[in-house]
């Protein structure tokens, strides 16, 4: 397995105006990254910028909407014309959802979460693809272990990680000669993101200040970005975040009715 420093390296992170994107940007620019970053919040991605530049990376931001195709392509163009080349991409921009599949008013919530969770980051890297080719690079896709695992109350940002996780496995194949790597992160929840209060209810509204909090476990963003920093320079193919999840995926293959007790447990507690 390769290792190496993200130095120079041109990363390009969607979904950075907060919580995970904008950890692992501040995280890549202390390695004195070349930083491309997206989010539909013009404001905020400038103020995270800010950050990463005082931290010793060169940042470049482009507000657009992963759900939107054109914005994928307006993304790559921007970081190949400022830096030359791209070395990693993170697909890291998200929406949750936090309602009963019975309650939900309208399914067009469902588009909603295929449109940002998968379809968002196909829209990326396609047009990056000839560019990570170039630079032997990395596709980073931020996905869930809910990708693997089902989760009560999540049905359709379960599905939308679930296509995510197909997606990225079956690209491993095609791209592997071509020097390209592919990599998933199936992370456990996470403390201190917005993603619980912009979930979307039942109105395909987002949840609000009112959500759940955190009762169970849950990783913080330092140990995530960390992980997944580290993950990105060992060029690995499948990151568990914490790596006791492994089990739970382990479990869930070889005996599904106890993993499915743990998950509706837990999803309890965090309701309780
Ligand atoms: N938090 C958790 O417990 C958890 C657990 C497992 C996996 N994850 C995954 O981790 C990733 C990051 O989530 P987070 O927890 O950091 O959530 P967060 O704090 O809500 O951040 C989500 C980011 O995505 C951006 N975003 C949302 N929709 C977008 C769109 N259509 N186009 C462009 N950018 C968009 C948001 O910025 P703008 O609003 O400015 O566009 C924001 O920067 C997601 O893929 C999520 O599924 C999170």
């Amino acid at each position: 397995m390769r290792t190496g420093s993200l130095k120079n390296k041109t990363v390009v992170i969607t979904g950075a105006s907060t919580g995970l994107g904008a950890t692992l940007a501040r995280k890549c620019a202390q390695q004195g990254a070349r930083l491309v970053i997206l989010a539909r919040n013009g404001k905020r991605l400038e103020a995270v910028a800010r950050e990463c530049e005082q931290l010793g990376g060169e940042v470049m931001t482009v507000v657009g909407d992963v759900a939107v195709a054109e914005d994928g392509k307006r993304l790559v163009e921007a970081a190949i014309e400022r830096f030359g080349r791209i070395d990693y991409l993170v697909a890291n921009a998200g929406v949750s959802q936090w309602t009963a599949f019975a309650e939900i008013e309208d399914v067009a919530l469902f588009r909603t979460l295929m449109e940002v969770n998968y379809l968002g980051a196909v829209y990326c890297v396609h047009p990056a693809l000839p560019h990570l080719k170039k630079s032997k690079g990395h596709f980073v896709a931020i996905s869930s272990i809910q990708g693997q695992v089902g989760v009560p109350l999540h049905t359709g940002y379960s599905a939308s990680k679930h296509a995510l996780q197909g997606f990225c496995d079956a690209l491993r194949m095609e791209v592997a000669e071509s020097g390209v790597g592919v990599m998933t992160v199936l992370l456990h929840w996470l403390k201190e993101t917005e993603l619980r209060q912009r979930a979307l209810g039942r109105d395909g509204k987002a949840l609000g200040t009112a959500s759940r909090r955190h009762r169970a476990e849950a990783v913080s963003l330092e140990e995530a970005a960390q992980a997944i920093v580290r993950g990105m320079q060992k060029r690995q193919q499948r990151l568990y975040v914490p790596r006791r999840l492994r089990l739970l995926a382990v479990v869930h293959a070889l005996w599904p009715p106890l993993a499915e007790r743990v998950v509706k447990g837990k999803v309890a507690r965090e309701e309780g």
